[in-house]
């Protein structure tokens, strides 16, 4: 499961599909194929593996298929594994994480039906792999990331609407290579008439291979602004943060990072529509200008929004904060 795992990650984070990858033992334990899933609209990892191994010249009966996830007994794009997997001779299925899909789940028991035992081994590697296509799946709608850069004390931009830059090239580096990671980026209307971002993926400096969908949020006209260079970009004229998921949902996107400005960020925290929060934390002080977030209603400590799985990181002289905000995730 841990060779699954690994070449499972060679596979796009982005897309409607999650990275999967397979691997095909033989009786005696030997590597007889291994394969991943490329993105949607292309081969699964269990067809990819049996397609390696065929070329091999190996014969698959009675081999073994370690997948990180379970198997799909539905045909979308690309007809179910579990026919694949049957057809192929394959004896026995283990997978890392249960498929929680409404279309594609039930691998399993379709398996066991054929007479082709399958059964989970919880892999903690497959479920990192999986947890937010997971997770958007068992809500049905995407998984948001809320990610801010702030200063010390909790300020997003400068009294006068500045906030180039409030961190450095460290973590300004480290958010584009989450962005060339999710589905799409949305920002109300008050960050791209203030700041005029391109919301574009440039790690490194240039355009990343996949470019998220830009979404602005709001109903000003922002015309004319940078977001909408190229073309692409999506307007939501809404301020209700189900109906901006709904809608990027119907697009097939899965992962979304809301990255501000305070209006946005606290009407999706106020909503219980954050699982994940990214917070850029520069060694600056400021005294005025917008905070992070406004008023959640919160009235107690007792009743705080409180992060779990928290890790920190130095990027440069400024810390990055994740936390997982909303449960079984
Ligand atoms: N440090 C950072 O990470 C960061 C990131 C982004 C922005 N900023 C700063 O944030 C400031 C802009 O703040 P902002 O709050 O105006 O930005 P914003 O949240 O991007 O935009 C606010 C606008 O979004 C729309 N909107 C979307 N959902 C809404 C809701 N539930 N309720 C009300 N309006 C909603 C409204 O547009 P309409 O009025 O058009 O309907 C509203 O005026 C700038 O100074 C910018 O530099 C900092």
């Amino acid at each position: 499961m841990d060779r699954a795992v690994a070449i499972a990650h060679r596979g796009p984070a982005h897309g409607p599909n999650p990275r999967v990858g397979c691997v095909l033992l033989g009786p005696d334990g030997t590597v007889l194929g291994e394969g991943w899933h490329r993105g949607a609209g292309t081969a699964h990892a269990e067809v990819a593996a049996i397609a390696d191994a065929r070329a091999g010249g190996f014969d698959l009966t009675g081999s073994t298929a370690v997948v990180t996830l379970e198997p799909c007994n539905h045909t979308g794009r690309t007809g179910p594994c579990v026919d694949a997997l049957a057809q192929a001779g394959v004896g026995t299925v283990v997978f890392g994480v249960t498929d929680p899909g409404d279309a594609s789940s039930g691998g399993a028991a379709a398996l066991i039906r054929r007479g082709i035992p399958a059964r989970l081994e919880p892999h903690p590697g497959a479920q990192v792999l999986t947890r937010r296509w997971v997770a958007s799946m068992r809500r049905g709608r995407p998984y948001v990331i809320a990610k801010w850069a702030s200063t010390l004390d909790g300020r997003m931009a400068a009294a006068d609407g500045t906030s180039f830059w409030i961190t450095g090239e460290e973590a300004r580096e480290h958010a584009h290579r989450v962005r060339a990671e999710v589905d799409a980026i949305a920002v109300g209307t008050g960050t791209v008439l203030t700041d005029d971002p391109a919301l574009t993926a440039r790690p490194g400096g240039s355009p990343a291979a996949h470019q998220p969908l830009r979404v602005v949020v709001g109903t000003r006209d922002t015309a004319g602004r940078r977001v909408w260079e190229g073309g692409g970009a999506l307007a939501i004229a809404s301020h209700d943060p189900a109906v901006v998921l709904e809608e990027l949902w119907a697009r097939e996107a899965r992962t979304v990072i809301v990255e501000g400005g305070p209006t946005m960020l606290t009407a999706f925290l106020r909503a219980g529509l954050v699982d994940e929060v990214h917070a850029y934390i520069a060694p600056a002080l400021l005294g005025a200008g917008p905070t992070v977030v406004d008023d959640l209603g919160i009235g107690t400590m007792r009743d705080s929004l409180r992060g779990q799985a928290v890790t920190s990181e130095r990027l440069g002289a400024d810390t990055l904060i994740t936390a997982l905000l909303t449960e079984g995730v």
